[in-house]
C-alpha cells in the first residue's frame, strides 16, 4: 500500500523524520528512535539471552511472553532517551517477519496500536533488510550499489544491493544458516548458547589443526552449504567419546571456523569482484566474528575492495537497524502497511 502524495510531499520536506522502530522478531525486545534513516536518536536493547540460557536455546513461547512483558517499558525508555514524546514521531517502523511468529506478533500489535492512536504511517520492515541497513547507522558515507553478505541466525546469502529498496539475491545456502551451525557446534562441543560468540573467543585460544571429514558440495558456486561441516564437527565429537579421547574444545572451535570463515570471505570477494562493485557490507550476526573481520580486511585491502561492518552493537538484533529502513521504505517508495498486517515466519529476500 503507497500513502497520499501529499503525506508523501510532506515528510519529504521535513528537515528531520523521525521513525519509532519495534523489533521483536526473536530473544529480544527492542525499541528506537531513528532520524532520516542515519542519526539513531536512542536504541533500547531488552536481551532475554540469560532467561534462555537455562534451556540450551530461545523457547518460543517464553520469548513471546517475555515481549509482553518488556514492550511498554521498552518504548517508554526509547522516547525518553531520544528527548521525545509520540507527538514528535512521524511513523511508526515494526518487522513483521522473518521469525518466531508468537515473538513478532507481539511487536506488531503494539505498533498497530501506536499507529492507529497517532493516526500515523505503520511501515512493515524485513528483519533481513534490517540487518543490512545497520551500516547505514554506523556508516555516513555508505550508499548502494554494493555487495552484501547477510550471515544471521536464520540466513546466509549474498546479495547485490543495487539500491537502497531493490535487492537480488546472487547466493544463498541450500540448508543451514551459518548460525545455526556455529551453534550447533557450540553446543555438541560442551558450550552452550549463545555459540557463535563463544566459539569466537575460544577459537583464540587454539589451533586449527583438526581436519574434518566433509564434502562441500557447494564449493564451486555462490551458494553456500554448512550442514555437511557440522555433521562433520558432530561425527568427530562422538568418535572421541566413543574411543574416552577428552576433546579439546578450543581445537574444533578453531578448525571449524576457518573452514567457515573461509567460504564466507572467499565467495564474498568473488561475488565482489565479479560483479565489478567496489563495495562490500557485512550484515547479521555473524559478522561479529573476529575471524571473518580479520579475513575479510585483508582480502578486500588485496582486492582493493571497501569493506563495512556494521558496530558491534548493531550487528546483533536491534530496532534502530529497523529505523534505518523503514525511513527508505517510506521516503523511496512511500511503502506503507495496513493495520490488518500480519506476522511471517519467513520473508523473502529480495
Ligand atoms: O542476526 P542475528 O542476531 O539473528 C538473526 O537474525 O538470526 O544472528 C544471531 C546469530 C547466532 O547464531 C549467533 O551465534 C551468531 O549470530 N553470532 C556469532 C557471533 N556473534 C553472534 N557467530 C559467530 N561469531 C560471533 N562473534
Ligand atoms: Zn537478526
Amino acid at each position: 500500500m503507497e500513502i497520499s502524495e501529499d503525506l508523501l510531499n510532506k515528510l519529504k520536506s521535513k528537515k528531520s523524520v523521525k521513525i519509532l522502530a519495534i523489533e521483536s522478531s526473536c530473544d529480544e525486545t527492542s525499541v528506537a528512535v531513528v532520524e532520516n534513516g542515519r542519526n539513531v536518536l536512542s536504541n533500547v536493547i531488552a536481551s532475554q539471552i540469560d532467561i534462555h540460557t537455562r534451556f540450551g536455546g530461545v523457547v518460543p513461547e517464553i520469548a513471546s511472553r517475555n515481549h509482553i512483558t518488556a514492550i511498554s517499558n521498552v518504548t517508554r525508555q526509547a522516547l525518553d532517551q531520544a528527548n521525545c514524546t509520540l507527538d514528535d514521531i512521524d511513523a511508526f517502523a515494526v518487522t513483521y517477519g522473518a521469525g518466531l511468529l508468537g515473538a513478532l506478533l507481539v511487536g506488531i500489535s503494539f505498533a498497530k496500536g501506536l499507529a492507529y492512536m497517532k493516526n500515523l504511517p505503520l511501515i512493515a520492515v524485513s528483519h533481513i533488510k534490517g540487518h543490512i541497513a545497520a551500516n547505514y547507522l554506523t556508516h555516513e558515507d555508505l550508499r548502494p550499489p554494493f555487495v552484501c553478505l547477510l550471515v544471521s541466525g536464520g540466513h546466509t546469502a549474498i546479495l547485490d544491493v543495487v539500491d537502497y529498496t531493490h535487492i537480488k539475491v546472487i547466493g544463498t545456502t541450500i540448508d543451514d544458516a551459518v548460525g545455526e551451525a556455529f551453534d550447533k557446534v557450540a553446543r555438541v562441543i560442551g558450550l552452550g548458547y549463545p555459540g557463535g560468540p563463544k566459539i569466537d573467543k575460544i577459537a583464540k585460544q587454539g589451533n586449527a589443526n583438526i581436519e574434518f571429514r566433509h564434502h562441500n558440495t557447494m564449493a564451486n558456486s555462490n551458494n553456500f552449504s554448512f550442514s555437511g561441516i557440522k555433521t562433520a564437527v558432530i561425527n568427530y565429537v562422538h568418535k572421541c567419546e566413543q574411543n574416552n579421547e577428552k576433546i579439546k574444545q578450543e581445537d574444533i572451535a578453531a578448525s571449524f571456523q576457518k573452514v567457515v570463515t573461509d567460504e564466507l570471505a572467499n565467495k564474498a570477494i568473488k561475488v565482489t569482484k565479479n560483479l565489478q562493485r567496489n563495495q562490500l557490507v557485512i550484515a547479521g550476526g555473524v559478522g561479529a566474528n573476529s575471524e571473518l573481520q580479520n579475513k575479510l580486511g585483508v582480502l578486500c585491502k588485496e582486492n582493493n575492495i571497501k569493506l563495512y561492518f556494521p558496530s558491534l552493537k548493531l550487528c546483533t538484533d536491534n530496532a534502530a537497524m529497523i529505523g534505518s529502513y523503514a525511513y527508505y521504505q517510506l521516503l523511496d517508495n512511500g511503502e506503507v502497511t495496513d493495520l490488518d498486517l500480519t506476522a511471517s515466519s519467513v520473508v523473502p529476500l529480495e
